[in-house]
């Protein structure tokens, strides 16, 4: 009989994976347990504490549903979605930086035409957002779609909204990249808004006396044959929560000065009620393959497949 000690433990669970027949999934299992039985000897976790965390898991596990996945908020906020992010995207080569994607990417939209307003029965601030695509070399990328999606004046998404499937999308669209790589539209100025409190995460968050929020910012997912897709957000300059995002997404080339404007017409020149917000960003897309993210929902449901 074996004699027990805590560092043959670690030795008996690391044997217990030799015949594993995929070397990546041994070396994962191993570092894993590895790093959580050190985890458990520096902390000298007691049963009351091993317990709790059983409990914190169960219950993030319950709050995931079709349209919510509590395990990646989880992730993104103990920094764990930036870092997978980053650790896969380590060469930029002066491609535009990439953030997280977030759980209010809802898949692709018809693609609307340039100048549409896609926020156009929501109130707010009105915003023009001027973008182009280009390659590293600033050569303009033809034909590329471009996802859009950002929260409304009260920091909501459209998907969060019980009246969602009746209502359709809104601060949502798709535009496609013109010659020049080119695209424009119109908005509403986003604001920051908490990410959802109302599970095992947020109260994590408030236990942790650290705020929910998120500084105000659009997404995009820049997806062209040929490149790595692109999924970014472009931030607001100014924003109090820059410095302290609850999911570490912001790098300081996401950040766009976006002005204050009191001209009588838009870019397009069509009129305009002053004042109104411009926001102008350019996407740099590296070389590349790889598939698109899939949003939140349909992922979920081809894993359960
Ligand atoms: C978002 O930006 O939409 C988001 C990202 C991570 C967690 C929650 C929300
Ligand atoms: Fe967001």
């Amino acid at each position: 009989m074996t004699q027990f000690s805590d560092s043959e433990l670690t030795a008996a669970v690391m044997r217990s994976f030799e015949e594993t027949p995929s070397a990546r999934v041994k070396f994962l299992m191993e570092e894993l347990v590895r790093s959580l039985h050190d985890f458990v000897r520096k902390t000298d976790l007691t049963f009351d504490e091993w317990g709790y965390a059983i409990d914190f898991l169960t219950r993030v596990g319950q709050k995931c549903s079709a349209s919510r996945q509590e395990f990646i908020l989880l992730s993104d906020v103990l920094g764990v979605s930036m870092l997978v992010d980053a650790i896969n995207h380590r060469d930029r080569q002066g491609a535009t930086e990439t953030t997280v994607l977030g759980p209010f990417y809802v898949g692709e939209h018809r693609p609307m035409p340039h100048g549409t307003d896609i926020s156009a029965n929501i109130p707010g601030e009105r915003m023009f957002v001027q973008s182009r695509v280009t390659d590293l070399n600033g050569k303009p990328l033809q034909g590329v779609p471009v996802d859009i999606w950002h929260a409304d004046d009260d920091g909501y998404y459209d998907s969060q909204k019980p009246d969602y499937e009746s209502q359709g999308p809104s601060s949502r669209g798709r535009f496609i990249t013109d010659a020049d790589g080119r695209f424009f539209f119109r908005t509403i100025l986003p604001r920051s808004y908490p990410i959802p409190t109302d599970g095992p995460v947020g109260e994590m968050i408030l236990q942790t006396r650290r705020h929910p929020m998120r500084p105000a910012h659009v997404h995009f997912l820049v997806n062209a044959p040929g490149y790595e897709p692109l999924v970014t957000h472009v931030f607001i300059e100014g924003d109090k929560y820059l410095d302290s995002d609850v999911v570490f997404g912001v790098k300081n080339d996401l950040v766009s000065r976006v002005e204050k404007r009191t001209d009588a017409s838009m870019p397009d020149g069509k009129p305009a009620e002053a004042p109104w917000y411009l926001m102008r960003y350019e996407f740099r897309l590296k070389p590349g393959t790889g598939a698109a993210p899939r949003p939140m929902m349909a992922a979920t449901e081809g894993a359960s497949a």
